[in-house]
């Protein structure tokens, strides 16, 4: 289903870019984001991370190993357009978001916000003798416990940063014996701040359990982040009821069943983790800690991390969850790329990064719910996926892109078609 431009004036930095070939798109991308040739050429991959950089981010390195990079466009959040980098190896996703982001341009845009900027660690005593006392005694000496933390990370207090909080948890525990939990709260300004939190909670260690005569287990941060929530929405006028229904009605069946939840909040991640790891992020913290929030959620019906309504005849989606990303530490200040990828967003601080994850995650979902609620999602996606089955049938770049125009005008794409569409095309070269 498509919808009509019903804003004339809406301006849109990079229309077209889809039509372009790639040199074209480095321009444009050059010319839009200021980026600089040395810049280009990081981003093409004729330089980037070197095999000496990657010897010292993991061990027993012996490569490198690519993904493709590609730009979603159209994006408007808080006012300003974005041309998002996104690495990933699945077809469509790109295009998805970038069609999804469209809509909503025309419709004004994203609108997002933080909500809070902490993360959390944690601090285990498995077992406490008296947990009336231990409150007691911990609560006495909480300024103390904090002025210790924030000794620990003095440079962060100087940038506005620091521990903030210490919070206390009872658990009660199967042996009916009774577990405690701190949660150190920090705001790491601009880093992720894994490194940061996972340093004070052990820092913390001695001192509590001399404090406390209590034992302590783990010390290490949570990535439930439930302290550090972003959220985004937007609003669509130009859609037909009957899609914006389909839309709201597939957002109760993941709040209805974790089947579909799953799927459904994959979809989101399908926009946020392509982002993560072009901008050198721990996705896979992100993931752990939407998947832990949406079962946390579906406490109170909500296991959809989105959430879709119809009323006056407009779409109204937003998103909320926990991120906790970085721009400072980490690999992102060393990855060649990675830097790139901000300078290409204007992201200079985590909290913009963090509402852009959220902006293109609710886009994302709105692609997938728009083409499952329609023409299906296999169609679009296997047009775009045709090249990839001729490549893998053997065929050569040109070949493929035949094979492609051929296979877009029929129903039933798969490996063995695109096989025999191959040879076709083959035969009628050679004839
Ligand atoms: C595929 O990568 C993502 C979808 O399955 C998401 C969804 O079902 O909402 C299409």
């Amino acid at each position: 289903m498509t919808a009509s431009n019903n804003n004339p004036n809406t301006q849109m930095k990079f229309e077209g870019f889809s039509k372009l070939n790639m040199a074209e798109r480095r321009e444009k991308l050059k010319e839009f984001c200021a980026l600089t040739d040395a810049e280009i050429d990081i981003l093409s991959g004729r330089a980037g991370l070197s095999i000496d950089q990657a010897e010292f981010l993991i061990e027993n390195v012996v490569g490198l190993f690519s993904l493709p990079l590609g730009i979603a466009t159209h994006f408007k959040i808080d006012g300003e357009e974005f041309a998002i980098p996104m690495v990933v190896e699945e077809t469509s996703i790109v295009a998805g978001a970038s069609a999804a982001a469209k809509w909503v341009h025309r419709n004004g845009g994203f609108k997002t916000q933080s909500l809070g900027n902490l993360v959390i660690g944690q601090v285990q005593f498995p077992t406490v003798a008296n947990p009336e006392a231990f409150v007691k005694t911990l609560t006495e000496h909480k300024d103390l416990l904090l002025k210790h933390a924030n000794s620990v990370v003095p440079r962060l207090v100087e940038r506005g940063g620091g521990i903030q909080d210490i919070q206390i948890r009872l658990i009660d525990r199967p042996d009916t014996k009774t577990m405690a939990v701190l949660h150190i709260l920090c705001n790491p300004c601009d880093a992720m701040g894994a490194n940061i939190i996972n340093q004070v909670c052990e820092s913390l260690k001695s001192p509590l359990e001399e404090l406390t005569g209590e034992k302590i287990g783990l010390c290490i941060l949570s990535n439930l982040v439930d302290t550090k929530l972003v959220e985004a929405r937007c609003e669509i006028k130009d859609i037909e009821p009957e899609l914006a229904e389909a839309i709201v009605e597939a957002t109760l069946f993941a709040n209805l069943d974790p089947y579909r939840a799953a799927t459904h909040n994959k979809g989101v991640l399908n926009g946020i983790d392509p982002i993560l790891i072009a901008t050198g992020n721990d996705w896979r913290a992100v993931e752990a800690g939407i998947h832990a929030y949406s079962l946390m959620e579906s406490n109170k019906g909500k296991r959809s991390i989105t959430n879709w309504i119809y009323e006056n005849s407009t779409l109204k989606g937003s998103l909320k969850i926990p991120m906790a990303v970085g721009v400072v530490g980490g690999v992102t200040k060393i990855h060649p790329t990675a830097r790139v990828c901000l300078k290409m967003m204007g992201i200079q601080h985590a909290e913009q990064l963090a509402k852009v994850c959220a902006a293109v995650g609710l886009a994302q979902n709105f692609a997938a719910l728009r083409a499952l609620c329609s023409e299906g999602i296999i169609q679009g996606h296997m047009k775009l996926h045709a090249a990839n089955l001729a490549l893998a049938a053997g065929a050569t770049q040109s070949e493929a892109r035949e094979v492609q125009k051929i296979l877009s005008g029929e129903t039933k794409i798969s490996f063995s078609r695109a096989q025999e569409v191959l040879s076709e095309v083959r035969n009628a070269v050679k004839q």
